[in-house]
């Protein structure tokens, strides 16, 4: 079987040791020749890199293994890119979530003005990575988790029309997991109907593959339970704060109880509920930086230490196992269905054709193909054009170092109460991120 070379790019992310251990789980369906981590921070990539290096010493021998700094290294010849880098880390994290918070505003990774800051930051980091890779690698794909999506993938369409970077995100996946335990069933087994954007779509279809409609088993669950399970689904969303959006999905199932939503739209929908939940001083970064950073570095830091990673305190999800089978569906065309973010192209067939939308699609060596969704109604297409508009708006202003698009992005983001905030709130972004974002005029 042929032996495919990947670089994870974003190596000193806390997710780069699951998605190893994941690839090393699927060695036999997924044959690694080399395995390289590239990041631009040496010391916070070294860390996991020597951790790493014993783990497969030990489980994987005839990998080649590197870390590296140097693009060059890192990309020649390799077959996938597997990408998540978070352009300022987590202190810009926490300013994204803190600086909102001031003005009574969601504070929030991905929505609102944190996914806008933060999709600022983003683009020029991913540009460079996908340059690098077609330089040193023409024929690589990159498989891209890095945030925010939605944005980024809107910057690929418009800035790398050209170039193999599919843009993917977990909590489709992750909530279907749930769903096939309300169900009793595998996440394998069931096949979806979705329409949305990232981080902003719904479910219209759970099927099993004997066509057994499952739709109104799960949404009498939520209406209850939200997508609350009792028992563990996974290693990730696990946290406190997670356990509260996935009861939250209760609420945004009232409004609207044809579909089953995805979490995300709490922010768009109640952001008073969640600005009145959250501290202006401790919010998700912190959690993250005390829960998930700490406990991935300091198994790493033990690996190093005792030299052994046999019990290794890294851990395998379906955040891994979805990338994983995403480079194994182009490897070897297995045209397995999969949520993916696309160019529109019909796919919903009333909503613009140049917008990134995320919808099923089947997956094989060409990459993927959308599924026709058909039309969608009125209430979910009003919102999904705001926010569409807010993150067409941004790439704009990215490319042409707009304030006054920017400005408009944030004035027409639902989570934004009127054009006077945007603008305080965008002076105060565009202070905490000179060392970031492209100047505006
Ligand atoms: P992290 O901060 O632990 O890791 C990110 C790494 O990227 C850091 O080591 C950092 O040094 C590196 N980096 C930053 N800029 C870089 C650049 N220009 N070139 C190379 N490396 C660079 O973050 P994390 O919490 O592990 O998350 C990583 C990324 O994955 C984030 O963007 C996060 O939002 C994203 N993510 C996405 C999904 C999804 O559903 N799409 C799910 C989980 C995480
Ligand atoms: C989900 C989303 C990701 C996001 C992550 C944040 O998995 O799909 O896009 O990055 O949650 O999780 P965290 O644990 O870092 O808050
Ligand atoms: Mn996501």
């Amino acid at each position: 079987m042929r032996k495919f070379s990947v670089v994870i790019a974003g190596g000193g992310s806390t997710f780069t040791p699951g998605i190893v251990m994941m690839l090393l789980d699927n060695s036999e369906r997924f044959p690694l020749k080399s395995l390289r981590l590239y990041d631009n921070d040496a010391e916070r990539q070294a860390t996991l890199g020597a951790a790493l290096e014993i783990l497969l010493k030990e489980q994987a021998p005839e990998v080649e293994f590197i870390y590296t700094t140097d693009p060059e290294i890192a990309f020649t010849d390799t077959d996938f890119c597997m990408a998540h880098i978070r352009v300022g880390k987590y202190a810009m994290r926490e300013q994204d979530e803190k600086i909102p918070l001031k003005y009574g505003v969601i504070g929030q990774e991905t929505c609102g003005p944190g996914g806008l800051a933060y999709g600022m930051r983003s683009i020029t980091g991913m540009l460079e990575i996908i340059d690098y890779m077609e330089q040193y690698a023409p024929n690589a794909w990159m498989l891209n988790y890095s945030n925010p999506a939605a944005i980024v993938a809107e910057a690929c369409r418009v800035l790398r029309p050209d170039s193999k970077v599919l843009n993917i995100c977990d909590m489709p996946v992750g909530t279907l997991r749930r769903m096939s335990q309300i169900v009793g069933k595998q996440p394998k087994d069931l096949d979806v109907r979705y329409f949305g954007l990232n981080h902003f779509g719904w479910w219209t279809s759970v099927k099993d593959k004997e066509g057994h409609e499952y739709i109104n088993q799960i949404r009498d669950y939520v209406a209850e339970h939200g997508y609350l399970t009792q028992v563990e689904v996974d290693t990730q969303h696990m946290d406190e704060s997670w356990q509260a959006t996935h009861k939250k999905a209760k609420d945004i199932l009232e409004v609207d109880d044809r579909y089953l939503p995805n979490t995300y739209l709490k922010y768009y929908l109640f952001p008073d509920d969640e600005v009145a939940h959250s501290s202006c001083t401790y919010t998700r970064a912190n959690e993250v930086m005390d829960g998930r950073e700490k406990t991935v570095f300091d198994a790493a830091r033990r690996i190093v230490e005792t030299g052994t990673a046999v019990d290794s305190g890294f851990h395998i999800d379906s955040h891994a196992s979805f990338i994983v089978d995403l480079a194994r569906a182009i490897a070897f065309n297995t045209h397995e269905r999969m949520v993916m973010i696309v160019e529109n192209n019909g796919a919903i067939a009333n909503f613009p054709d140049d917008a990134m939308v995320e919808v099923p699609c089947i997956v094989g060596s060409d990459g993927p193909e959308a599924l026709a969704q058909g039309k969608i109604p009125m209430f979910h297409q009003a919102l999904m054009h705001q926010q569409v508009t807010v993150e067409k708006l941004a790439v704009e202003a990215y490319v042409e170092g707009s304030y006054q698009k920017l400005w408009q992005a944030l004035t027409m983001s639902k989570t934004i109460p009127s054009a006077k905030v945007a603008k305080e709130l965008l002076d105060d972004l565009i202070e905490a991120n000179k060392d970031f974002w492209p100047e505006l005029k």
